[in-house]
């Protein structure tokens, strides 16, 4: 069966065509649900518009594929609105914030950091609380790179890979907790400033853990209870949400996360996102374990984003882990049914990429053990999306 995969984007309302060449009177499941027999695949879509990438995914008895929806195509964000000034500029807020930038190491800071790259791909990323959590210098810094990029005409602009990333993970994680049927319980390592349990409907059955340093989760709560003030709507979606201090360096994490109601026996999805490479090797491996120990009595998902070695030279402070096969590292530890996705792949791309020479597209071309780009001698610098099951014999969906 062919597979066909599509990424379009829209900037305000659409209403598309697609022909396949088809047999007569095909039978075609769209989103699982069958329609007419017809002789082509017509998808028209409608207002509502969806506020981030959506996938939608189409099969029929000789096609397969993939529509994603982007409401724009690598643009950035408009701007007119940016940022929000009632509540980014509070004296309370702003206060918060010089905190973070005066007293936090810069590991914690890049909490901040991926919600500003949150923030200004709003475009595709639908996070309203990212600016509050950005905080004004972030939001700035990120936006001149993004202004000059587009001034240089780059091939890639910056931030796209987080907004890649930031999709990958919320798509994954839809997918899983509908696969489980709902309820799933959802742990976030390295949560940051993430606001999944605020604003992803798939999350309405789940129980949600988030991990970090005591410092971050307090900041967080600090910060929302400013938004609180400026924000008159119910604020939580996920079924309950539990922040959870750790230092996941320390072995006694996964019993912190018990304490506070975790359990091994129920479905669960791991999210392990912009973190792994700040452990050194033996306690990236020591997390990893401990998660494939303690989750095999269930389904379970991971979800974990690595990086490759050159990638880990970007921040010769910051990086550590590193692994160009995750693939294989996984399954190592007790892991299956491994599925590995590179920035620009089919799954990983969300219209977002459409210049065949960027970086990620050439990289993609080359194979994973090649460090320097042949042509001119360039670092490889990759970053694997994975994910991967806890139990031996469970494949993913
Ligand atoms: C790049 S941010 C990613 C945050 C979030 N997952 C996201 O994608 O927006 C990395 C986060 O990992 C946290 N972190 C790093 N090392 C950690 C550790 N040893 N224990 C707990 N949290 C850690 C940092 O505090 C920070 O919030």
């Amino acid at each position: 069966m062919d597979t066909i995969d599509l990424s379009i984007s829209f900037r305000r309302w659409f209403c598309v065509w697609f022909s396949f060449p088809l047999s007569p009177k095909t039978l075609i499941y769209f989103n699982k649900n069958k329609t007419n027999p017809t002789s082509f695949l017509f998808i028209s879509m409608h207002y509502p518009l969806p506020s981030s990438a959506s996938i939608y995914s189409f099969k029929t008895q000789e096609i397969k594929g993939n529509l994603t929806i982007n409401m724009a195509n690598g643009r950035l964000p408009d701007h007119q609105n940016w940022p929000r000034p009632g509540l980014l500029y509070s004296e309370a807020v702003r206060e918060l914030h010089a905190t973070i930038e005066n007293d936090w190491d810069s590991v914690k800071q890049s909490a901040c950091q991926t919600a500003a790259g949150r923030a200004l791909w709003k475009h595709v990323v639908h996070d309203p609380l990212a600016e509050l959590f950005a905080g004004e210098t972030y939001l700035k810094s990120l936006y001149e790179k993004i202004k000059k990029d587009r001034l240089n005409n780059a091939r890639e602009v910056s931030g796209v890979i987080l907004a890649v990333r930031t999709l990958w993970f919320e798509s994954k994680l839809e997918a899983a907790v509908k696969s489980f049927g709902g309820g799933a319980q959802v742990v976030l390592l390295g949560a940051g400033m993430d606001t999944r349990a605020y604003r992803l409907d798939c999350l309405k059955e789940s129980d949600v853990y988030e991990m970090d340093f005591p410092e971050v989760l307090q900041m967080k709560d600090t910060l929302l209870e400013a938004a609180m003030e400026s924000i008159n709507e119910p604020m939580l979606t996920a079924k309950s949400l539990r922040r959870i201090a750790v230092d996941i360096r320390d072995e006694d994490w996964f019993k912190k996360l018990q304490a506070s109601g975790f359990k091994p026996e129920k479905k669960t999805v791991w999210i392990l996102e912009g973190i792994i490479y700040y452990l050194e090797h033996s306690q990236a491996m020591g997390v990893l374990k401990t998660i494939a120990d303690n989750c095999n009595l269930t389904e379970t998902v991971l979800l974990a984003d690595f990086m490759n070695k050159q990638s880990t030279t970007l921040s010769s402070s910051n990086y550590h882990f590193y692994s160009d096969w995750p693939d294989h590292l996984l399954p190592s530890l007790g892991f299956s049914d491994v599925k590995l996705s590179q920035i620009g792949d089919p799954d990983a791309d969300y219209g977002l990429l459409h210049d065949p020479l960027n970086l990620f597209n050439k990289l993609r071309g080359l194979p994973r053990s090649i460090q320097n780009h042949p042509d001119d001698g360039t670092p490889c610098c990759r970053l694997y999306l994975v994910q991967a099951s806890g139990s031996p014999n469970q494949t993913i969906s």
